[in-house]
């Protein structure tokens, strides 16, 4: 059912690999709620194609952008602004990778060319998105910015590897925009911390399926689905959240106050 959050809100995702993607769930949701959207990804990704598919269905335009380079996301906000007539109202970033994890390198062993990478591509990028976005005069007054996060970022999940200080890093870049941007324009900057996922980056953790079976047991509401964590984020888009700013929430079902549940400590042998 579509509440009519997002009408006449313009928007920029980015992320949309295909239908598993967090970014997917979004836009499709963000394009149900009323809003216009640019959807934007690694040229690389658009090789995949599939993003094609949900331009159609959500009628958006396409802008390829390496969020490693400055000059792509000057592009992708000048080029957003011209496509939606006007400046955006909410930002996605669903952006995550680790030459590390993905080469099965073990955080004890880090390659620090790649460590660099996981830096500029999981973290960073979420700094230069919203400074190219400033500086191309795109963010409109009252905005909101929403990046994606995991626990990891606070608690060690040892298959995460580099991929948990780039988190960490992710979350204090949202903090940090998110003063400046509160003062200079009311705009809003959060990330939400999400469940495990059965996505493309989500599989490339080593151990997956044990974490995501893990987390299902020791989340009272067990894992939080993609399609949900969607719904989360149009309300941090919506006017419904205008004051909520600086946040890293926790979208997890509960994990992430649980200690112990007698699910999993039956699986070792003990009674709770
Ligand atoms: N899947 C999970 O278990 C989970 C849990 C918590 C948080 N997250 C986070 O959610 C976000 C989205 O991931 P997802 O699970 O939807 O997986 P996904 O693989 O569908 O999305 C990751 C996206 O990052 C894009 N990307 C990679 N390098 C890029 C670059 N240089 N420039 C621009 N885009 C680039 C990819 O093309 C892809 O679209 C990530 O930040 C991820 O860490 C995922």
């Amino acid at each position: 059912m579509a509440y009519g959050l997002l009408k006449g809100k313009r928007g920029v995702i980015s992320g949309a690999l295909n239908e598993q993607s967090i970014a997917w769930k979004v836009a499709a949701m963000a394009h149900a709620e009323g809003a216009s959207i640019v959807l934007t990804n690694a040229p690389v990704a658009m090789r995949m194609g599939e993003i094609n598919q949900l331009a159609a269905q959500t009628g958006s335009a396409i802008i390829p952008a390496d969020a490693t380079k400055d000059e792509d996301l000057e592009k992708l906000f000048q080029g957003a602004k011209e496509q939606l007539g006007g400046p955006v109202d909410f930002l996605l970033h669903s952006i995550g990778m680790s030459p590390n994890v993905r080469k099965g390198k073990a955080y004890t062993d880090l390659n620090y060319e790649w460590y660099k990478q996981t830096l500029d591509i999981s973290a960073m990028s979420f700094h230069r998105m919203i400074q190219a976005a400033v500086k191309t005069d795109a963010l409109a007054h009252g905005g909101s910015i929403v990046g994606l996060s995991y626990i990891a970022a606070q608690r060690v999940f040892p298959g995460y590897g580099d991929m948990a200080d780039a988190k960490a890093l992710l979350e204090s870049i949202g903090r940090s925009w998110g003063y400046h941007l509160g003062i200079q324009k009311k705009v809003r900057v959060n990330t939400v911390s999400q469940s495990p996922s059965k996505t493309t980056a989500g599989s490339g953790i080593k151990g997956f399926t044990g974490l995501f079976d893990f987390a299902e047991q020791m989340s009272p509401l067990g894992n939080a689905p993609t399609e949900d964590c969607a719904a989360y984020v149009i309300s941090l888009f919506s006017d419904l959240t205008r004051y909520v700013t600086m946040q890293n929430l926790y979208h997890d079902g509960g994990f992430s106050s649980t200690g112990a549940t007698p699910m999993v400590v039956e699986k070792i042998g003990g009674e709770e």
